[in-house]
């Protein structure tokens, strides 16, 4: 799809002209407000449509109007949505060229407005032998071009890190993240499993012994002279979940490709991050192995000692992301930056807490957090903080080594939160747990089923305003 900025898009010849309409107000469209407001009574609900035809009277072959709800509730984050609606709609009718004559909009809407149109005009069909032929290819509409511009590459790089994502367990392993993350023209480094073993990454290695899947260490560097401010982002890369000896049942395992989701976010963000040369310096790192449980796997009962020297006995091989997470964030905490983020599909009990809607954030700095959480908010992602106090760790007490792995089933998201908070050192960091919001088991507003690329939004904005 491509987004062209034009002065008058009533005038350009299309499949569809969309028209938008608020409660109690009329549209700009003579025509839809003759047949769909006065003739039959549309009123213009939030998300609500009305087609119309043009029997070859206009230059666009039909009208769709699009309703916007109460004008005084409308706002940017209902803009993408609605756009997505009328995108989805669009495709619904196998339409090819989309006009949208928007009115009465008191912001500017141009960043949520091509972000929405991305998000809704997505498939994954690589593997169909037949492909549906229904994304809309050209969308015509008044709007500032240079905001389309940048919001066209962060929705580029939110469809690399859904497509990834969505990528079979069999197809995205450790290895092929490791040499995607090669393509970006970044210093990056990506270290075998020998090299992990002299750093004295034991946590990370031992998730990935009972596979037959070689563990890639994976770290791209984003440079620049004199930057503001250093970033480390980092993302959960387990390509597939079993469980591991702990094994999970079938249906918990079914979209465990999904444990990589986080990775797909960072290689999202790392594979656009040039094209805005931003003045910060960010380094995207990534753990990346599978989960399996063959003969050589780690075991309930094992001691792991991580890249700082705390030791972590093993009570469950299933909480293995705080595992890989662990030497990842001692990694990050020894570049020297100024804050450490963190994105994992982490915890069962997030999804439980918050649903599908939101992710989870936690940190050791209320400043980062709540700018996470602001940025989150303008680009249609929500974050809510879980807190990470101290009794969170009680269950995690060992009585053979630094502590366990872990812990007690209840309050599940902080206790993942206070484990990885023990590998983070002199550094401002924040941790985000997309368990609920990276992977969609039904449609959820301007997303089909499956992968989102939760984070790479939030993140790339986050960047870019520093
Ligand atoms: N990858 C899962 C978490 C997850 C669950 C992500 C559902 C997406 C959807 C993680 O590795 C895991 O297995 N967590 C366990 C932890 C438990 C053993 C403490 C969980 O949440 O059940
Ligand atoms: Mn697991
Ligand atoms: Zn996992």
């Amino acid at each position: 799809m491509e987004i062209k900025v034009v002065q008058d898009a009533k005038s350009i010849e299309s499949d569809i002209l969309v028209v938008n309409k608020f409660e109690g107000e009329n549209t700009t469209n003579e025509l839809a407000n003759k047949y769909a407001v006065e003739q039959d009574n549309f009123k213009g609900k939030f998300g609500e449509t009305y087609l119309l035809p043009t029997y070859g009277k206009e230059v666009y072959k039909k009208v769709l109007v699009l309703g916007l709800g109460k004008k005084e509730e409308f706002n940017p984050n209902k803009m993408r949505e609605a756009v997505a609606k009328a995108v989805k709609k669009c495709m619904q009718m196998e339409a090819k060229k989309v006009s949208f004559s928007l009115d009465g909009i008191e912001f500017d809407y141009s960043e949520q407005f091509t972000m929405g149109a991305f998000i809704a005009d997505y498939a994954f069909d690589k593997y169909k032998s037949e492909k549906k032929d229904n994304k809309v290819q050209e969308v015509y509409v008044q709007a500032n071009a240079d905001i389309v511009s940048k919001a066209e590459k962060i929705a580029a790089a939110m469809t690399f890190a859904r497509n990834l994502a969505n990528e079979p367990a069999q197809f995205a392993t450790p290895t092929e993240l490791a040499n995607i993350a090669c393509d970006f023209g970044l210093d990056t480094k990506i270290y075998n499993k020998d090299e992990c073993e002299k750093m004295g990454m034991g946590a990370f290695l031992a998730v990935s012994r009972g596979s037959v899947q070689e563990p890639k260490f994976i770290h791209m560097k984003y440079q620049v002279d004199n930057p503001k401010k250093k970033i480390a982002i980092i993302g959960k890369g387990i390509t597939f979940d079993s469980g591991g000896l702990d094994i999970k049942p079938p249906s918990s395992m079914l979209t465990m490709k999904d444990d990589m989701s986080a990775a797909a976010c960072i290689l999202g963000v790392m594979s656009i991050i040039r094209e805005f040369h931003p003045q910060v310096e960010v380094h995207g790192i990534i753990a990346a192995c599978e989960n399996m449980p063959g003969c050589s796997a780690y075991k309930p009962g094992d001691i792991l000692t991580a890249m700082n020297g705390k030791t972590i006995e093993v009570d469950n091989t299933d909480a293995e992301g705080r595992l890989t997470l662990a030497d990842a964030l001692c990694y990050a905490c020894e570049l020297g930056v100024d804050e450490v983020i963190d994105l994992a599909t982490l915890t069962g009990a997030c999804m439980v807490a918050l649903g599908t809607n939101a992710a989870g954030i936690m940190g050791n700095d209320e400043d980062l957090v709540k700018r996470l959480i602001d940025t989150a908010d303008r680009n249609g992602e929500k974050y809510w903080e879980l807190p990470l106090w101290e009794e969170y760790f009680d269950s995690l007490k060992s009585d053979i080594a630094d502590m366990k792995n872990t812990g007690a089933r209840w309050g599940g998201a902080s206790i993942a939160g206070v484990f990885l908070q023990k590998f983070v050192k002199d550094v401002k960091w924040a941790h985000i747990d997309i368990a609920g919001t990276a992977y969609l088991e039904k449609p959820q507003k301007e997303f089909i089923k499956g992968a989102t690329g939760a984070g790479v939004r939030t993140l790339l904005n986050y960047i870019l305003e520093q």
